[in-house]
């Protein structure tokens, strides 16, 4: 039997809760403004069940939210972001990894880490990077989410994370693991520079050392398929989701999320790849199927 893994991302929860005029006095107006003129026509939690609705019809064995759950780290945003979270899954079956809307200023890591760090905590309860083994996967979690100025929405994994990863990659492959390694930020896109991954020339440094079969991301809202140099010619897939919640023809992708099959052993994995999304006459159907593995 193949072992099923469902992928979404960038759930944008709404609506936002209310905002004391106190925790607007920090990044967070930008943030706030920017919600009440565009992003609140966006992201809609009707769309999101339904999409949520459609992916457990599909029965996964296990569930990937790669971040910006929350939009601008308001404490009360975790809380609702917590029962988003259990209505996917339990802890064991869902694993989380935190987006820039989600680390949104320094005191965000707490919030996140008391509400969600049962969705983002490893096997030996380790975390960032996190190790869960399902079946015949390893899931890698990585944060790539840190406190930007306004009108940024970099993100990086830092030299503790990237030290650490390469060995980490090594022991998995070593298990005879289908590695899934999940950030938020993509290492390879075409957003501009104040919406990059800044070490993700190093990330991949890390990748084409050691190698991974799969590295999944959100962060652009978009359906994206880039293959980056993994050890010895391999090529390692880097398959981005749009957002889970944005109303169809109002982002840059209709809302979707990715299912991905996986089958085989080590050396001689199968892993195709099918994207459901919801369209403008509410249905979700199957618009993409991809074998990624040759
Ligand atoms: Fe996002
Ligand atoms: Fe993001």
């Amino acid at each position: 039997m193949p072992f099923t893994l469902a992928h979404l991302s960038d759930i944008h929860l709404a609506p936002l809760p209310p905002a004391h005029v106190v925790a607007l006095c920090s990044k967070r107006i930008t943030g706030y403004l920017n919600w009440q003129r565009k992003r609140r026509f966006v992201h809609d939690p009707a769309v999101l069940g339904t999409i949520v609705a459609d992916l457990k019809a599909q029965a996964p064995d296990h569930i990937a939210v790669t971040g910006d759950i929350a939009n601008i780290g308001l404490e009360a945003e975790y809380a609702a972001g917590r029962g988003f979270l259990d209505a996917l899954g339990k802890p064991d079956t869902v694993s989380f990894v935190p987006g820039n809307h989600d680390i949104y200023l320094v005191e965000c890591a707490r919030f996140a880490a008391r509400a969600w760090g049962p969705f983002m905590a490893g096997d030996g309860g380790e975390t960032f990077p996190y190790v869960r083994r399902r079946g015949p996967l390893a899931i890698v979690g990585l944060s790539s989410g840190v406190p930007t100025a306004p009108f940024q929405a970099t993100g990086e994994l830092g030299v503790s994370q990237l030290g650490a990863l390469g060995p980490l990659l090594n022991r998995l492959r070593d298990e005879k693991l289908f590695r899934v390694v999940l950030l938020h930020h993509p290492p390879v896109s075409e957003a501009p520079a104040y919406k990059r991954l800044t070490d993700a020339a190093d990330f991949m440094r890390v990748i084409a050392e050691h190698g991974a079969d799969l590295i999944l991301h959100g962060h652009d809202h978009r359906d994206m398929l880039n293959y980056i140099d993994g050890p010895d010619g391999a090529r390692v897939p880097a398959v981005g989701v749009p957002s889970a919640s944005a109303r169809p023809g109002m982002d840059k992708d209709d809302p979707a999320y990715h299912l991905y099959r996986i089958d085989g052993e080590a050396g001689a994995w199968r892993c195709d790849m099918v994207a459901r999304a919801l369209g403008e006459d509410g249905m979700v159907r199957e618009v993409k199927r991809e074998m990624l593995t040759p």
